[in-house]
């Protein structure tokens, strides 16, 4: 039987479980995948008693993404650029680092629209955070020509921004103006989740061939995925991401490609 896990701390509202069980389900593949709370100090101690009981690999999410790099023998182009990682795959003994986040948000975003192109001339990120680093770091994979980056705190923003020359920052403040010669528009941040304060934007100047997505998926029509939707903006709901970071890590454990389908999107719902 093959097996793998997510390590995190806390673990519990980890929907990684439910993923990766149903896919094995519905590939009849004789393996498991569960959550195990491992805090950082114990990640190293962690990783080495699976590999032992012959664990395929791990994913990991907060805290340990950025803390594993110094424990790995092999980190990704990706991982690396990205400064996190949220694979870790076990062979021969070692240990291989990577991140699929970028994969899953670009995934997503085609899942969505037929073609990306028109929608990479310029992008307005909201957001300085891990999602912001990763998702830059998947359109600057993509050919993305300008990138216009907003965060409440302007100097994550400018740390962020030295990834790649074509990055430039603006203060939060200006964020609706911002807009007004934009193809894409994405929030990273976690404002319209539930629960959480409102994400206060105004659509008022985005011109309408705009593409508009949102990293939140609960609820998964944020509010402002309504405002672009009514609009006649085209959008792309949050869910996706989560299911398409998933499935290069499940095919690395498991040794199959999953597919996606409206049962597992409405599952994790
Ligand atoms: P993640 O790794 O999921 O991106 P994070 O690193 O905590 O999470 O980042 C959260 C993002 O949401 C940040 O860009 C944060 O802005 P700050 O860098 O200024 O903290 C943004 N964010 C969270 N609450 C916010 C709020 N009330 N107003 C504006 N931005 C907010």
């Amino acid at each position: 039987m093959k097996r793998a896990a997510v390590l995190g701390h806390p673990i519990g509202h980890s929907l990684s479980p439910k993923l990766h069980g149903y896919w094995l389900n519905k590939l009849a593949i004789d393996g498991s995948y569960e959550a195990i709370d491992t805090s950082p100090e114990f990640l190293g101690e962690r990783l080495t008693q699976l590999m032992d009981q012959g664990y395929q690999g791990v994913n990991l999410t907060v805290p340990l993404k950025e803390h594993v790099i110094t424990l790995l023998d092999e980190t990704s182009s990706q991982a690396q650029h990205i400064g996190a990682v949220n694979t870790v795959i076990f062979k021969h003994g070692k240990l291989y680092g990577d991140n699929t986040d970028a994969y899953g948000f670009i995934e997503n975003l085609r899942s969505g629209v037929k073609d990306l192109s028109p929608y990479l001339s310029h992008a307005v990120v909201l957001g300085a955070g891990g999602a912001a680093r990763a998702i830059i770091a998947g359109l600057l994979a993509e050919g993305v020509v300008q990138i216009t980056l907003l965060n409440r705190t302007r100097e994550k923003a400018e740390i962020l921004a030295k990834m790649h020359p074509s990055i430039h920052v603006k203060n939060w403040e200006n964020r609706s103006e911002a807009l007004s010669q934009a193809s894409l528009v994405v929030n990273t941040t976690s404002l319209g989740m539930k629960n959480q304060p409102a994400l206060e934007l105004s659509l008022e100047f985005l011109p309408k061939t705009a593409l508009v997505t949102d990293i939140v998926y609960n609820p998964l029509e944020t509010a402002l995925l309504k405002q672009a939707n009514e609009r006649g903006n085209s959008t792309v709901d949050g869910l996706g991401m989560l299911i398409y970071q998933a499935v290069p890590a499940f095919e690395a454990f498991f040794g199959m490609k999953p597919t996606m389908d409206e049962k597992i999107r409405m599952g994790l719902l």
